[in-house]
C-alpha cells in the first residue's frame, strides 16, 4: 500500500495559494514492507535537462534553482511511482511568486518535450491525467503533488519565473512497492547477464502495475462544501441513460484556481463528448506545457479533451469572450441546455453563449462516445491547472421530468463515498493488476494473462490473481445482455455495485474473455487453489456457458463475433485476430481456455463439465484444421488464408491443435514476417519504420516455441531461430537503451527497437514480459505440468538445455516461490564433456513434490 502523510510542521502546496481553505487530502494506509519514498539516484542542474554526466544523489545534495541553472534533472534510474514531492529549504520572492514547473516521463526524452510523455485524457485511473504540473512556492517546507503519478524513470524541475528556490531532497511518496528483481521471493540468474535483465523487466513491470487495495487514492475531495475538483480528465457519472438525451444539465461551481470545467453528451464512461471550461478573471498558474487559456473565457470543445494527444483526436476548440465578469472564490449556478443543434450556457440564468454544435458532428463518434451531440452523459473536472468546487447538480428532460440529481455533499452519511463510486474516483476498492502504471490503468484482463505468469515466477503476489479473478465474478452480471461474461476492462475508481453500469464496455475485446478462461486455468496449474474455484465454481461454469453461447459458432465450430452482431450487440473485436470477426487465433485461445478449464473441472470431480469442454475442444480444434490449415501454416481466419500471424502460430501450439507438421510449418512461416529486430504481428503488416512489433503477442510465441520443442516430435533446429531472435534481439532492445530503459516490459516496439508509440508507449507493461516466465520456467526448468496418471498438476524441474545451450546459456540457478508457502530453487551447469549437473529442493512446504526430469 502506499502513504502520503503530511509530515507536521511542513504545509502541504498542490496547485493552489490558498491552502488552509482547501479541504484536505484523504488519510492512507501504510504497508508495512513498502519502501516510505523513491528518491533519485542521480541528478544535475543546468539550464536544461541532462541524460549524461549526471551527479550520484545524497540526501544532503541541495541544488538552487536561479536564472543561471533553471533546470533540475532526477534520475530514478528505473521504474518508480508515487506521490512526487520536494523540500523547499529556501525561497526567494523578491522578485514576485515563484513558480516551478515538474515533469515526469518513462522514457529521457520526455523531459525535453513540452507535455513530457502525457497527457493521458482517456481513463481517471486514480493519478494525474497530467505529466507536468506547476507549484506556487510560497514558502519553505515540503510541497507535494495532490496526484500520484504512476510510473517513471525522470522527474525533471524547472523554474519558470524570477527569483530562486533551493531544494534539499526530492522523489516519490510510495504508491506501489516495488523491490529490486533480485530481492524478490522468486530470481533468476545465469551465465548471461542480458537474460537476467530481461528476466527482471516483468518483475518490475508487475510490481509497478499491481495496486494494492485503497493504495490509489481518490481524484476528488467530497465535503459539506461540495466536491472539489482538480485540473484532470473529466469524470462522468455511471448513471446515464439511453433517456439522456436534449437535456438541461444544472450545477453551482466556485473556481478556486483558473477555471471550472464540465463535460456533457458524451460516452458512458467520457470518452468522446462535448467540454466546457469557464475562467475567471484571476491569472492562474503559469506553465510552460500548454498556454492558459484566455481570462474570463469560454472555451467549448468536443472530443477526449481539447488537445490533441496521440491515439486520441479533439476538434479544435472554440474559445469565446464572457460578457460578464467570472471571480474566483465566487458560487455560481452554471446552467446548459442541449437542444437539437445548440448548447447553450447560462451563469446566474444571464446567457453566455449559444454554441452552434454542429461543427463538431465530424468529430462525433459511436465507440467511446454517444455518437450524438444532443444525448449521453455528463461529468466534471475543469482544465489544467485549474481547480474549483462543484455542488447541487441537477439534470432536467426537455418535459421538465428531473432525471438526476446529487448534492455532491458529504452532508448525508455514506453520500461522498457513493458519489465516488458512482463517478469512478473512489480510491481503488480492489487490488487488482492494471495493464500499465501509467497507462492506461485499466484491469484488462488479457493483458492479465501474461502478468499473473510473471507474479507466479517472481514476487508471488498470488493475492492480485485471486483478486482479479474474484472481481471478474463479482462485477459479471447475470442478466441482461452479455449476462454472465466478464468484463474485459474494469474501472478501477469503482466497485461492483456500478459494474452493470460500465457493462456497456462488455465487449470491445471480446477475446479478452478467452484469456480469462486461461488465466483461471494458468493460476489453479499452479497453485492448485481448489478453495477459490469451488467457492466460484457456479459462476465459472455459467460463464463458460455464455463463452459457448456467445462466441463460438454452432456451424462452423470457429470463435465468432457474428452472434454478437447478430443480438444487436455493438464495438466487439477479436484482438486476436486483427479485427476479423471469426479467426484461428481467437478459436485456438478458446481451446486453450478449454483445456485448461477441463483440468480445474476434473480435479473439482465436476465430470459433466469437463467432459463437455474436452469434447467442444476436440470439434474446435478438428474446426481449426478443417478451415483454417492452408497446407504450410494457420490462416488468420478462413477469410483470410493467405496471411500468417504471430498468434495463430502460438495459440495453435498452446491449445495442443497444431500437429508436428503444422507446427513447423507455421514456425517457418514467421520468418517472412520478421522486420529488423522481431516479428510483425502478421505478414500482411507493413515493412515500416513505424510498424509496432509486439512484445505481448511474441511473448505467447516465445512460450509455445519451447511448448512445440516439448510436446511435439520437431527438432530443436525448427524453433531456435525464432527463439534466438525473441531472447537475443528483440527482448534487448529493453535492457540496452539507457534513453529508454526503464527496468520494466514495455507496450510496443517499432522495428528500429525505439518505444513502439514514441512518447505514449507504456514502458511498464507486464504484457512485454514474458521472458520474465518463460526463463523461469523452460531454461532454469521450474514449471508444472498436467500428469494424467494421476490427474493433478505437478512441479518438475525439466530444463530445456538444448535451447539453453543454443543460447550459449552455461549455467542458471534461481528460485520459484510457491503459493502454498516456500519455494523451490534449483540450478544446473553445463559440464565441459556435456554433460549437465543439477539440483533442484523445495524448501518451506512440506506437501509440494517436484518430479526432477533430469534424472
Ligand atoms: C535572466 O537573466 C537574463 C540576463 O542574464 C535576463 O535578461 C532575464 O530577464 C532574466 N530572467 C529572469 C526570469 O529573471
Ligand atoms: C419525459 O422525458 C423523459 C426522458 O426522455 C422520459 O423518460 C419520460 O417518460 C417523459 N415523461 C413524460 C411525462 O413524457
Ligand atoms: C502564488 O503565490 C503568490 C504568493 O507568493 C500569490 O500571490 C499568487 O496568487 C499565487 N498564485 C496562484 C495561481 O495561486
Ligand atoms: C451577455 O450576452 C448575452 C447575449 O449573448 C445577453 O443576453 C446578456 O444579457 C449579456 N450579458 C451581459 C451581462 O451583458
Ligand atoms: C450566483 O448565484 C449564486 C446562487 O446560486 C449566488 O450565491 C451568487 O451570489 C450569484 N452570483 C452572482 C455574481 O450573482
Ligand atoms: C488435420 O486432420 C487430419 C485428419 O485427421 C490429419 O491427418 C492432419 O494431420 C490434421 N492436420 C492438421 C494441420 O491439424
Ligand atoms: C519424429 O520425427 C522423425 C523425423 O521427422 C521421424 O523419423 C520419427 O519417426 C518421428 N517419431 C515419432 C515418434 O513420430
Ligand atoms: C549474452 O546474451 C546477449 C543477448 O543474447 C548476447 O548478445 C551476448 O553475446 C551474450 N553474452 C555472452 C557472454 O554470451
Ligand atoms: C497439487 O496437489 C497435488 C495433490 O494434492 C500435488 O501432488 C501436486 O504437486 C500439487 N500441484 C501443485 C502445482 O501444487
Amino acid at each position: 500500500m502506499l502513504s502520503r502523510s503530511l509530515l507536521s510542521g511542513l504545509l502541504a502546496l498542490g496547485q493552489v495559494l490558498t491552502v488552509s481553505a482547501r479541504p484536505h487530502h484523504n488519510k492512507h494506509q501504510k504497508h508495512d514492507n513498502s519502501p516510505q519514498q523513491y528518491s533519485p539516484k542521480l541528478y544535475s542542474v543546468g539550464t536544461e535537462p541532462q541524460i549524461d554526466g549526471l551527479s550520484s544523489y545524497t540526501t544532503s545534495s541541495s541544488v538552487t534553482l536561479n536564472n543561471g541553472s533553471s533546470v533540475l534533472t532526477l534520475d530514478f534510474q528505473s521504474e518508480v511511482a508515487g506521490w512526487p514531492f520536494l523540500d523547499v529549504t529556501a525561497v526567494d520572492l523578491s522578485q514576485g511568486p515563484v513558480q516551478v514547473e515538474l515533469k515526469y516521463s518513462e522514457e529521457y526524452n520526455g523531459l525535453n518535450s513540452a507535455l513530457a510523455d502525457g497527457p493521458w485524457l482517456y481513463s481517471y485511473g486514480l493519478m494525474n491525467s497530467f505529466r507536468t504540473e506547476t507549484f506556487n512556492i510560497t514558502k519553505t517546507g515540503q510541497i507535494q503533488s495532490y496526484f500520484l503519478q504512476g510510473g517513471q524513470r525522470w522527474m525533471s524541475v524547472t523554474l519558470l519565473t524570477g527569483g530562486s528556490v533551493s531544494i534539499v531532497a526530492a522523489g516519490f511518496e510510495a504508491s506501489v512497492n516495488i523491490i529490486e528483481p533480485e530481492d524478490l521471493p522468486g530470481t533468476f540468474s545465469s551465465s548471461n547477464s542480458t537474460f537476467d535483465a530481461v528476466w527482471g523487466l516483468g518483475a518490475r513491470a508487475v510490481q509497478a502495475a499491481c495496486i494494492d487495495e485503497g493504495s490509489q487514492t481518490s481524484l476528488w475531495d467530497i465535503s459539506s462544501e461540495g466536491a472539489y475538483i482538480r485540473g484532470q480528465y473529466p469524470a462522468v457519472t455511471s448513471k446515464s441513460t439511453s433517456d439522456w438525451n436534449l437535456y438541461t444539465l444544472e450545477f453551482t461551481t466556485k473556481i478556486d484556481t483558473g477555471g471550472t470545467g464540465w463535460k456533457m453528451v458524451t460516452g458512458p464512461s467520457s470518452g468522446y463528448g462535448a467540454y466546457f471550461i469557464l475562467t475567471s478573471n484571476t491569472a492562474g498558474l503559469a506553465s510552460a506545457a500548454l498556454e492558459p487559456l484566455p481570462l474570463n473565457s469560454l472555451t467549448i470543445g468536443y472530443g477526449f479533451s481539447i488537445i490533441q494527444q496521440a491515439l486520441l483526436p479533439s476538434a479544435n476548440p472554440e474559445t469565446l469572450d464572457v460578457n460578464m465578469t467570472i471571480h474566483n472564490d465566487v458560487w455560481y449556478r452554471i446552467k446548459t441546455v442541449v437542444t437539437s443543434d445548440h448548447w447553450a450556457v447560462y451563469v446566474n440564468d444571464t446567457l453566455i453563449a449559444n454554441v452552434d454544435a454542429t461543427p463538431f458532428q465530424g468529430a462525433a463518434q459511436q465507440v467511446w462516445g454517444s455518437g450524438s451531440l444532443s444525448a449521453g452523459s455528463f461529468g466534471f473536472g475543469p482544465w489544467y491547472s485549474q481547480a474549483a468546487w462543484f455542488r447541487d447538480v441537477q439534470l432536467t428532460a426537455a418535459n421538465g421530468t428531473v432525471l438526476y440529481t446529487n448534492p455532491l455533499t458529504s452532508d448525508v452519511d455514506g453520500a461522498a463515498e457513493d458519489t465516488l463510486l458512482e463517478y469512478a474516483v473512489h480510491a481503488n476498492p480492489q487490488s487488482v493488476c492494471l495493464d500499465g502504471p501509467k497507462r492506461d490503468r485499466d484491469a484488462w484482463i488479457g493483458d492479465f494473462a501474461h502478468t499473473a505468469r510473471s507474479i507466479l515466477v517472481s514476487s508471488g503476489r498470488v493475492d492480485y490473481i485471486k483478486s482479479m479473478i474474484e472481481l471478474e465474478f463479482t462485477w459479471s452480471s447475470v442478466s441482461g445482455e452479455g449476462h454472465n461474461l466478464v468484463p474485459i476492462a474494469a474501472s478501477i475508481g469503482t466497485d461492483a455495485s456500478h459494474a452493470f453500469e460500465w457493462y456497456t464496455g462488455i465487449y470491445g475485446e471480446a477475446d479478452y474473455e478467452f484469456f480469462f478462461m486461461a488465466v483461471m486455468g494458468e493460476y489453479f496449474a499452479a497453485t492448485n487453489d481448489t478453495r477459490l474455484f469451488t467457492q466460484y465454481w457456479d459462476q465459472a461454469t455459467a460463464f463458460m456457458a455464455a463463452a459457448v453461447d456467445v462466441f463460438v459458432d454452432p456451424n462452423t465450430h470457429l470463435a465468432t463475433l457474428n452472434n454478437v452482431a447478430a443480438n444487436g450487440g455493438s464495438g466487439a473485436s477479436f484482438f486476436t485476430a486483427q479485427g476479423e470477426t471469426t479467426g484461428t487465433a481467437p478459436t485456438a485461445l478458446f481451446v486453450k481456455g478449454l483445456n485448461l478449464m477441463t483440468k480445474i473441472a476434473t480435479v473439482l470431480g465436476d465430470t459433466n463439465s469437463a467432459d463437455s469442454w474436452s469434447a467442444l475442444s476436440k470439434t474446435m480444434t478438428d474446426a481449426i484444421n478443417l478451415s483454417t490449415w492452408t497446407g504450410s501454416f494457420y490462416g488468420v481466419s478462413p477469410t483470410n488464408m493467405g496471411t500468417s500471424s504471430v498468434l495463430a502460430t502460438a495459440f495453435t501450439i498452446q491449445a495442443g491443435v497444431a500437429t508436428d507438421q503444422s507446427s513447423t510449418g507455421s514456425i517457418q512461416a514467421l520468418a517472412g514476417s520478421l522486420l529488423n529486430i522481431g516479428y510483425k504481428d502478421t505478414s500482411a503488416a507493413a515493412n515500416s519504420a513505424t510498424t509496432q512489433l509486439s512484445p505481448n503477442t511474441q511473448g505467447f510465441l516465445l512460450e509455445a516455441l519451447f511448448e512445440a520443442y516439448l510436446t511435439l516430435n520437431i527438432s530443436v533446429d525448427v524453433v531456435l531461430p525464432a527463439i534466438i531472435t525473441l531472447t537475443s534481439t528483440y527482448w534487448p532492445v529493453m535492457v540496452n537503451q539507457n534513453q529508454y530503459y526503464t527496468g520494466a516490459s514495455w507496450e510496443y516496439t517499432y522495428p528500429d527497437g525505439s518505444p513502439g508509440i514514441g512518447l505514449f508507449t507504456s514502458l511498464g507493461h507486464p504484457w512485454g514480459g514474458a521472458p520474465t516466465y518463460v526463463y523461469s520456467n523452460y531454461l532454469l526448468g521450474i514449471r508444472t505440468e498436467w500428469n494424467d496418471d494421476i490427474n493433478q498438476f505437478e512441479w518438475v524441474f525439466d530444463p530445456v538445455y538444448e535451447v539453453a545451450s543454443a543460447l550459449s546459456l552455461t549455467w542458471i540457478k534461481g528460485t520459484v516461490p510457491l503459493a502454498s508457502g516456500g519455494s523451490i530453487t534449483a540450478s544446473w551447469e553445463a559440464n565441459i564433456d556435456g554433460t549437465y549437473t543439477s539440483s533442484v529442493k523445495v524448501t518451506g512446504n512440506n506437501n509440494i513434490k517436484v518430479r526432477d526430469l533430469t534424472k
